[in-house]
């Protein structure tokens, strides 16, 4: 699929673009919409993405699939697996939060935030990345969370532009295999770079938090809990927390 770049220096978000202006964007390419900065940056659960200028990678991928399309909700995991074997290839040691943070000796690196526009036959999919690639540790504090960037954990600074397009050119070989094959091929990687395998998480699932040891991942890409009545629980999406 051919990728086409769209480059602002400033912008709310490039997923608030990206939603605004889809009906704009060639439906058989991957448009991708990028910025320096973001001054309303967003993540998962109405969270605020802190995305200072000039230093990280703020990316929105944004493609058509066809509607119904098996296995949707774990595309935003192929996304933070083409970030997290791009790491590997690097030499560093990725793990993979479920649903779909990257971290790095424990600490978040990036975030995905997947949204969609149903149309008649076909689904809009709007699928931003952020990545701290050069971030500061003055700028890290502004995040209430265990955060780091790939300049911290490597101490070297990376280039930007030349990562976004290695994303770039992984993702979308990764879509094509989605497309033909869902989340099977994916689905062994991705458990195997489970954060907290074994370890006993909370889990908030937009309802109740659930508490059990984080099992393994499903098929289609669900995280199995192990609860402490013995049976598996499979949640279908949510927010891990350690305490
Ligand atoms: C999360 O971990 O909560 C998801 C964070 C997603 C952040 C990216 S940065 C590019 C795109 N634009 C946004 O406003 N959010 C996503």
């Amino acid at each position: 699929m051919e990728i086409t770049e769209i480059h602002f220096d400033s912008i709310d978000s490039t997923n608030t673009y990206a939603k605004k202006n889809s009906a704009s964007f060639p439906p058989d390419e991957i448009t991708v919409i990028t910025a320096e900065e973001q001054t309303a940056g967003r993540g998962r659960y109405q969270r605020k993405w802190i995305s200072p200028k000039g230093v990280n990678i703020y990316a929105t991928f944004c493609f058509q699939l066809p509607f119904p399309t098996k296995q949707l909700p774990s595309l935003a995991q192929v996304m933070s697996y083409s970030l997290a074997s791009l790491l590997i290839e690097e030499g560093l040691t990725p793990k993979i939060k479920w649903p779909n943070d990257v971290q790095l000796g424990g600490k978040k690196i990036s975030g995905v935030l997947c949204e969609t526009l149903f149309q008649n036959d076909s689904i809009q999919i709007i699928l931003g990345i952020g990545i701290n690639v050069n971030m500061t540790e003055a700028d890290l504090k502004k995040i209430d969370k265990p955060a780091t960037s790939l300049e911290i954990e490597t101490n070297h600074t990376w280039d930007r532009q030349v990562l976004l397009k290695k994303l770039e050119m992984r993702f979308a070989t990764h879509l094509e295999r989605f497309k033909k094959e869902g989340f099977a091929p994916f689905h062994h990687r991705i458990e195997n770079l489970l954060a907290y395998k074994g370890e006993t998480i909370h889990c908030f699932d937009g309802k109740k938090i659930w508490v059990g040891i984080c099992h393994s991942l499903t098929s289609e890409g669900l995280l199995n809990l192990a609860l402490p009545d013995g049976t598996l629980q499979a949640l279908h999406s949510g927010d891990i927390q350690i305490d």
